[in-house]
């Protein structure tokens, strides 16, 4: 497992909208600076954070009530659609203008396209709407990650971990003792668990108040490059779907500068929604068990980061998915390498 380099023809998630006012917020994404800020209509924009007269972050320059993003090395100024507007030195306006990069604001999340714009296709998008359901409700946010993006793919595609790395909560002897069903389409991969007659892991024993056996469903959806959503269904032993309790979890994996990723989050419920203990609660163990896979995606890094040289892996069944998600990003990384990139990748 080598793969280091980024899809840029594809979404990410660039940042949630209550991330993105008036000020200028820099985060690196496929190893491109981007700057992201709103207009005076409150349209989000996002350009490369890298001024055209002499590469000073623009996210350190300021933007005017009008939305005109002034650089505060030497005061070129752009308009909201990235074209220099003028600089205070000279009367001639220089001949520069920013890359800006498609973007889908929806449901709470902004989705970045780094790659070619002419490519950006809105249809690839997973469905996001109950991030804004009356009858769900959720938390967010985004956990930074110093492993690469290739890594948190393969955790959440092999989620056979959380017997071992979440014992305390969400995982337990059953998520390992039970295999799963993979599908591919396209580039898409899919897989299925279900755990019948289980007990219930401390997790959903106390956010659906169930006890032991229950029925755990697990559904998880790979949109590559970087979008994961885990459908996830609790309920007493013997409850027919759509009974019982249901969850999602968006994991936005978005590759930053060099071997850093940026792990967004969102957790949602259909029930109970106005309980704010309960939300409390999720909130907390969300982060608790994302911190556990930092860890231990960060002491991965450093392995494979020292073995330049490729020890064989060994791999077995419940590997299935995340191979297959592997496979589907290589492909799409050698598709655009193919068509000539969408520009050299910055060292880093
Ligand atoms: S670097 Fe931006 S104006 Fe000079
Ligand atoms: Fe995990």
């Amino acid at each position: 497992m080598t793969l280091t380099q980024h899809v840029r023809n594809g979404w990410y998630l660039g940042a949630w909208s209550d991330e993105i006012g008036r000020t200028l917020k820099q985060r690196w994404i496929t190893d491109i600076p981007v700057c992201f800020y709103r207009l005076p209509d409150q349209t989000v924009t996002a350009v490369e954070d890298r001024c055209p007269h002499r590469k000073y972050p623009l996210s350190l320059g300021h933007l005017d009530d009008d939305g005109t993003l002034q650089c505060d090395y030497h005061g070129y100024r752009f308009d909201g659609q990235g074209v220099c507007v003028g600089v205070a030195e000279q009367a001639d306006k220089p001949k520069a203008a920013l890359r800006r990069f498609p973007l889908v604001e929806r449901d709470g999340a902004i989705w970045i396209w780094p790659g070619d714009p002419e490519l950006a296709d809105e249809s690839l998008l997973p469905d996001t709407s109950w991030l804004t359901d009356p009858n769900w409700t959720h938390v967010h946010g985004v956990v930074p990650l110093k492993a690469r993006h290739m890594l948190l793919l393969e955790n959440l595609l092999d989620l056979t971990h959380e017997t071992f790395l979440h014992p305390t909560s969400i995982g337990n002897a059953a998520v390992a003792a039970t295999p799963i069903d993979v599908t591919v389409d396209g580039d898409r991969v899919g897989f299925s668990r279900r755990m019948i007659g289980i007990e219930a892991p401390p997790f959903y024993e106390k956010s659906c108040g169930l006890t032991s056996p229950v029925d755990r469903w697990q559904d998880g959806d790979f949109y590559p490059p970087g979008i994961f959503v885990l459908n996830i269904r609790v309920a007493a032993t013997g409850t027919e779907e759509p009974d019982g309790f249901h969850m999602k979890v968006l994991y936005g994996m978005t590759p930053g500068r060099g071997n850093e990723t940026h792990d967004f989050y969102a957790l949602g419920r259909d029930y109970l929604i106005d309980d704010e203990e309960l939300t409390r609660f999720q909130h907390e163990q969300q982060l608790a068990v994302m911190q556990e896979d930092v860890d231990a995606l960060e002491a991965q890094e450093i392995m494979y980061a020292t073995d330049p040289g490729g020890t064989a892996e060994s791999s077995i069944k419940s590997d299935l998915a995340a191979l297959r998600g592997r496979r589907a990003v290589a492909k799409m990384l050698t598709r655009e390498q193919q068509a000539g990139g969408t520009r050299p990748r910055a060292s880093a």
